[in-house]
């Protein structure tokens, strides 16, 4: 599947990945800018949080950031009904061509 970043300037990013792989680690081993994943993908950083992109919001999971997710995310700068962590994003194939916002001022 294909994840798409998308910059706040509108710089797109699109990246393969196997089905498996997270958004976290498909931006950091990408050097995707604004996509920091300090923590390593543990959810305890907030520096790969995005905004996934309104038209996937209704794909299942999408809008349920898990419990320390969702704790988290109260904390990140920018953060927004549509804000998700990327490192509890899974791909798979169902979200071939997902997109992913990286919020303004996370550069
Ligand atoms: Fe740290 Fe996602 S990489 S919270």
């Amino acid at each position: 599947p294909t994840i798409i970043f998308i910059e706040p300037d509108g710089v797109e990013y699109p990246i393969a990945v196997k089905s498996g792989t997270t958004a976290r680690d498909a931006a950091v081993n990408n050097s995707v800018p604004g996509i920091d994943g300090d923590c390593g993908g543990e959810c305890a950083c907030a520096t790969c949080h995005v905004h996934v992109d309104a038209a996937w919001m209704a794909r299942t999971g999408m809008a349920e950031p898990g419990g320390m997710e969702a704790n988290l995310l109260q904390f990140a700068e920018g953060s927004t009904e549509n804000s998700r962590l990327a490192c509890q994003i899974t791909m798979t194939d169902d979200l071939d061509g997902l997109m992913l916002r990286i919020p303004d001022g996370q550069h």
